[in-house]
């Protein structure tokens, strides 16, 4: 293994999509931003300097940290932003994991611009688990506003409700040929901004797909073609077969592209998975083009009608046939028992208006959002720093292992519901196993929330409508679950997950929909030391920043 050294300035970018241009923060003048290549084993070093405007972090995501907390990146949880003027280096080793994650700002919405991939190959001299490809592609989907996403944040904070829904998605940062300058949802086709894929006939193709969007689900197909899955969030999986994949903010999904039709020219496409029920949002896709060498059509093909907005039937048979590879070179470790078992209600709320809090939102209240009926408030300080000099005040270890309150979840909603506010953590002992079901609540209606872990990969053991009960354990796959990082709770019903907490840290968990971080849908874990250095996580690096 070696040491990759990668130098990140963020800073403004003057950008032009749908014919409008504006000012973004990037980084080092790209956008998307540039990806990061390593190998399994690797240490990674990044120079961040920061010389936009904003305060800003950069995280990881997905990447394990074992014994790194420090370069995780949440801002107030593991360190103070960067200011303006300010720099950090982030330093990580790539341990066990392997495929396509991201990288993104972790500090108000600026992961809206500021992200880019993360690809890591196989340890040096070992082969993929599938057929070579002949070559390698980063699809990165994201989410595109006319306004700056600063903007969007500030709006959407203060009223209260939900954001504006996204202008354009994106494939490549290019929003394709459906949108004109002054997009209705239908019509005329701009072939500007257009993401292209010039490839060969009869080859095979690995395309590393991650949604990079803020708040949006989103499908991912390619016009007569089928997809391969061979990993998924750094892990590999039993190849799977499909003509669509969905993926929620954060996730990231490779997939093996055979071109193996007449030598055309197809659409890929993106388009929105909306699991709300009690809202009805204006549906939009992306186009981007698929080339063939010396294609002979010159309009390009366009098959497979886009899912519906609210298809969850596709995205359930998509998450529950996703296997982990669990072969003899990559077996898989999944805890068989369980020493520590959590119930963690994730879902939104309305909050009255009170002396701290904006709202102008319905009913002079706002949407809040919570995990155990607790909103997570970020302090000021981070959260590491006060657990590993023993800062007091900053926050407490009573995060409730329950709902206070058991209700039916999924039913009739409950009044009365208002969230407490906190800085809260539950401590995971060092090493024990973990069991987390997430349960979705219906207080303001039924939602998939994308549930991301920071520092760990978890197996998805299960999962299903309805509230959790005492016999669903019962359909558990506790031999080749997936291995993801951030798990779309079904839309009214829960996920189980199970990992071993051998990282020490303080991990933030919460819903991968920026609009619910905003709101608190997040948690804190704290796991301490184990025994001696090779489990206890060092002083923090002298340059971490101050707040
Ligand atoms: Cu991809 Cu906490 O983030």
């Amino acid at each position: 293994s070696v040491t990759r050294v990668y130098n990140f300035t963020v800073q403004p970018l003057s950008v032009t999509r749908l014919c409008k241009t504006k000012s973004l923060v990037a980084v080092n003048g790209m956008f998307p931003g540039p990806t990061l290549y390593a190998n399994e084993g690797d240490r990674v070093i990044v120079n961040v300097t920061n010389t936009a405007e904003y305060n800003i972090t950069i995280h990881w995501h997905g990447i394990r940290q074992l014994l790194s907390a420090w370069s995780d990146g949440p801002v107030y949880v593991t360190q103070c932003p960067m200011q303006t003027g300010q720099s950090f280096v982030y330093n990580f080793t790539l341990t066990k994991q392997r495929g396509t994650l991201l990288w993104h700002a972790h500090a108000t919405w600026l992961r809206g611009t500021v992200y880019g991939a993360i690809v890591i190959f196989p340890e040096y001299g070992t082969p993929y688990p599938f057929k070579a490809p002949d070559e390698e592609h980063v699809i990165i989907l994201g989410e595109w506003w006319y306004a700056n996403v600063e903007e969007v944040e500030t709006t959407a904070l203060l009223s209260g409700g939900p954001p504006a829904i996204a202008n354009a998605y994106t494939i490549n940062g290019l929003p394709g040929p459906l949108y004109n300058c002054s997009y209705t949802g239908t019509g005329n086709v701009n072939t500007s901004d257009t993401y292209v894929l010039k490839v060969a006939a009869k080859k095979t193709y690995l395309l590393r797909v991650i949604n990079a969007g803020l708040n949006t689900d989103l499908f991912f197909s390619v016009s007569n073609h089928k997809l391969t899955v061979v990993e998924i969030d750094g892990d590999y999986t039993k190849p799977y077969t499909t003509d669509k994949i969905v993926l929620t903010p954060g996730q990231t999904t490779n997939v093996l592209l055979s071109t193996d039709q007449l030598a055309a020219s197809y659409y890929m496409w993106a388009s929105p998975y909306i699991s709300a029920q009690n809202v009805s949002f204006q549906k939009i896709q992306t186009l981007a083009l698929l080339e063939y060498e010396g294609f002979t059509t010159s309009a390009a093909v366009l098959s497979s009608a886009f899912p519906a907005a609210n298809d969850t039937n596709s995205v359930t048979t998509f998450s529950t046939s996703l296997r982990s590879l669990d072969n003899s070179v990559y077996p898989e470790d999944v805890p068989q028992t369980v020493d520590r078992s959590l119930l963690i209600t994730v879902g939104l709320g309305i909050k009255p208006c009170d002396e701290n809090h904006i709202c102008q939102g319905p009913n002079r209240t706002k949407f809040t959002a919570s995990m155990n009926n607790f909103t997570l408030v970020l302090p000021d300080v981070a959260v590491l720093q006060a657990y590993f000099f023993n800062i007091a005040g900053v926050f407490t270890r009573d995060f409730p292992d329950n709902p206070l309150f058991p209700f039916n979840y999924t039913g009739n909603p409950p009044a009365n519901q208002t969230p407490g506010r906190g800085t809260k953590a539950t401590v995971l002992p060092f090493n024990s196993n973990v069991q987390i079901v997430f349960q979705d609540t219906s207080i303001q209606g039924i939602e998939s929330h994308p549930i991301h872990l920071h520092g760990f990969s978890f197996y998805i053991v299960g999962q299903g409508f309805g509230n959790f009960n005492s016999s669903s354990p019962a359909s558990f796959n506790l031999v080749d679950p997936p291995k993801r990082n951030t798990i779309g709770v079904p839309v009214g019903g829960w996920a189980a997950i199970r990992f071993k907490a051998d990282n020490p840290g303080i991990w933030l968990v919460h819903c991968h929909l920026e609009i619910h971080t905003s709101w608190g849908l997040s948690a804190l874990f704290l796991v301490p030391d184990g025994v001696g250095p090779s489990q206890s996580l060092p002083p923090p690096p002298a340059d971490l920043p101050q707040c």
